[in-house]
């Protein structure tokens, strides 16, 4: 199937060594695999020791290549400065880093917490911020060129309920990608960013379809090409915008998403929901034969 193929030839991105935050997992997992079959090396970051340990021999396994696990809580500077320089005492130096790690479940924004809220916030823009900062502050002051890549979602432009924090945190980071792209960009430093629709992922849909809603609210029924994302597809538009081929490419957002997000925004896309019979009486109403 040719949306589980990769679609950068062999050796895109060797020598280049890869950081992804939330890299043992879901997406960011998908997407380290592919770079790691396209000749990069990784460092994987994440809170759990455990999962990062096991998820970096079984893409060695696999792919082959050079994974680092380690573990970084993205909410403690501290801790994201100890895994920037165990990245480089491996690798000498860190080329693209890729902010995946995010925190995010469903609720009624009144029932929330200012913790809750704020655990949100803390690891979607603080935690992106945070190894942002350390970084670029390291590259320009290496005088090495590097790449930022972002993910986002779709609601950090359109907003949307019950994910309040969450849309506001990556709001927040999306504004980061563009402004850097032009202010480091005098540094030899891209920033990017993709707006994944849904993926299936285990991380996200327990926390955003729990229960039985994952049957109730169907995610491929919202996306007009009809299906949910594979994450090859994804992975192809991630190795792009981090390889060379794509150094003309710098405050771009890529929405990868069927089509989902044009859908849920026009106010009037619910009108699919109209039989063709009532569209025809409405034309008769107007004098025209149908
Ligand atoms: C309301 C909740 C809650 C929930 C936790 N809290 N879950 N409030 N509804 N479902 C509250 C807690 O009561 C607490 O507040 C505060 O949030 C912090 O909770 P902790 O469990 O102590 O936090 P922590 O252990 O740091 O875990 C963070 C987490 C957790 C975000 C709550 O879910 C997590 O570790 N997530 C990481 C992975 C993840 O979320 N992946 C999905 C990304 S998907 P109080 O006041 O009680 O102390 C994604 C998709 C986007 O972003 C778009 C899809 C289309
Ligand atoms: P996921 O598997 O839950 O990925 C989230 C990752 O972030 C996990 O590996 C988690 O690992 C890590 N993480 C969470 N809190 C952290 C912290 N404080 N410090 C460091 N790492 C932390 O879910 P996913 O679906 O693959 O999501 C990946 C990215 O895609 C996220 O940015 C998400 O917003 C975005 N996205 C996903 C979808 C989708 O449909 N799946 C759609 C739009 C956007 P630990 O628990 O070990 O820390």
């Amino acid at each position: 199937m040719i949306l589980a193929e990769g679609m950068l030839k062999a050796g895109s991105l060797t020598g280049k060594n890869i950081l992804i935050t939330g890299g043992g997992t879901g997406l960011g997992k998908s997407m380290g695999r592919y770079f790691l079959e396209l000749g990069a090396n990784l460092v994987i970051t994440s809170r759990k020791l455990d999962v990062l340990e096991q998820s970096a021999q079984e893409m060695m396994d696999e792919m082959g290549g050079q994974v680092l696990p380690l573990s970084c809580d993205v909410r403690s500077i501290e801790e994201v400065e100890r895994m920037w320089e165990d990245a480089k005492g491996r690798f000498g130096h860190i080329d693209v880093v890729l902010n995946n790690a995010a925190g995010n479940f469903i609720s009624p924004t009144e029932r929330l917490s200012t913790h809750a809220f704020n655990t949100i916030l803390d690891i979607v823009l603080k935690g992106t911020s945070q190894v942002t900062l350390t970084a670029g502050k390291d590259w320009i002051a290496q005088k090495q060129k590097g790449t930022f890549l972002n993910i986002v979602t779709t609601y950090a432009w359109t907003g949307s309920g019950y994910v309040v924090p969450s849309a506001a945190a990556k709001a927040g980071v999306l504004a980061m990608t563009r402004s850097l792209a032009v202010e480091w960009a005098k540094y030899g430093i891209r920033s990017n960013a993709i707006a994944p629709g849904p993926f299936p992922t285990d991380g996200a849909w327990s926390r955003l379809l729990p229960g039985d809603l994952v049957k109730k609210f169907d995610p491929a029924k919202k996306v007009p090409v009809g299906r949910v994302g594979e994450h090859q597809e994804l992975a192809n538009i991630a190795a792009y915008l981090v390889s060379d081929y794509s150094s003309f490419v710098n405050g771009e957002v890529i929405t990868i998403d069927g089509g989902e997000w044009l859908k849920g925004a026009g106010e009037f896309n619910n009108l699919d929901q109209v039989p063709q019979e009532m569209w025809d009486m409405l034309e008769a109403s107007r004098g025209k034969k149908v």
